[in-house]
């Protein structure tokens, strides 16, 4: 374990030089148990109640594959989901916010600098007016995985020899993202290989267009 950690630090720095933010990791057993078969569990924070409530309505068309489960699990998982999701967590922390600043104001104190708890700035971040059911789909995924023209091929080759077959497997490229939400870049499957390979995987190139 301790090696892998080293060696997951080594890449680390190698791959990426921006701050790497921190999503809230699912928490709930069951949804971990249900929703991580396939790809890794998606914090519900990034997508707001209505997606939730579309997707856990269509499991049986999830995607083109069948996701069933049972009507009570579908249930206790709605509730995890939409309690989590971005829209409610946003309004849920404002609010909790807001009345922070009440306080504070009322013991005569300034607010202008008070900081916002860390979840409401990452609902914030993660907030749209559009309600996809992908996350893919939201504009700030697109943001931050927008490659230049000439880094497109560059990053298909690296999917294709990491072995990563879509955008939606993100713990294929944020390794720590399930268990820390971290959304270093982290490729589990170059992590395995044997030292040497691991140090040769990446082209200078690749490294690039992977900071961009
Ligand atoms: C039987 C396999 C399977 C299971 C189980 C499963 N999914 Fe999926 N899911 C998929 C497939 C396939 C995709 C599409 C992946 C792709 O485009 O590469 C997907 C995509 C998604 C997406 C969209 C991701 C994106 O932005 O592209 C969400 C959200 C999602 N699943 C949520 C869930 C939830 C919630 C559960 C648990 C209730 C779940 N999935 C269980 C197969 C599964
Ligand atoms: C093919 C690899 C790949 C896949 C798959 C992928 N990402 Fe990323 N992601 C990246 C790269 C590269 C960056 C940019 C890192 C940088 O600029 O240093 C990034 C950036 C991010 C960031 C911004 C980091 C920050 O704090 O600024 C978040 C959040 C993120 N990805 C979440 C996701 C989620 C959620 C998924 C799955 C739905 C996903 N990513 C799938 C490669 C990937």
């Amino acid at each position: 374990m301790r090696s892998l950690i080293f060696a997951a630090s080594v890449l680390l720095f190698s791959v990426t030089s921006a701050q790497a933010g921190s999503l809230p990791v699912v928490k709930d057993p069951v949804a971990k148990t249900e929703c991580s078969d396939c790809h890794m569990a998606y914090p519900p924070i990034l997508l707001p109640q209505a997606s939730w409530e579309k997707i856990m309505g269509n499991l049986s068309d999830h995607f083109g594959d069948d996701a069933s489960l049972d009507d009570a699990t579908v249930k206790v998982l709605t509730e995890y989901f939409v309690k989590n999701s971005n829209d409610v967590v946003l309004a849920k922390n404002e609010k909790i916010f807001a009345e922070m600043k009440a306080q504070k104001l009322k013991e005569g104190k300034r607010v202008k600098y008070l900081r916002p708890p860390g979840i409401l700035r990452t609902a914030k971040k993660w907030s749209s007016k559009f309600k996809p059911e992908r996350i893919q789909d939201l504009p700030r995924f697109k943001s931050k995985h927008s490659f230049s023209q000439r880094c497109v091929p560059v990053i298909e080759s690296v999917m294709k020899r990491a072995k990563i077959q879509t955008m939606a497997m993100c713990s294929d490229c944020h390794g720590l993202m399930p268990t820390t939400g971290a959304s270093a870049v982290v490729f589990p499957y170059v992590e395995a290989l044997p030292v040497a390979e691991r140090q040769a995987f990446f082209s200078a190139e690749e490294l690039k267009c992977l900071d961009e």
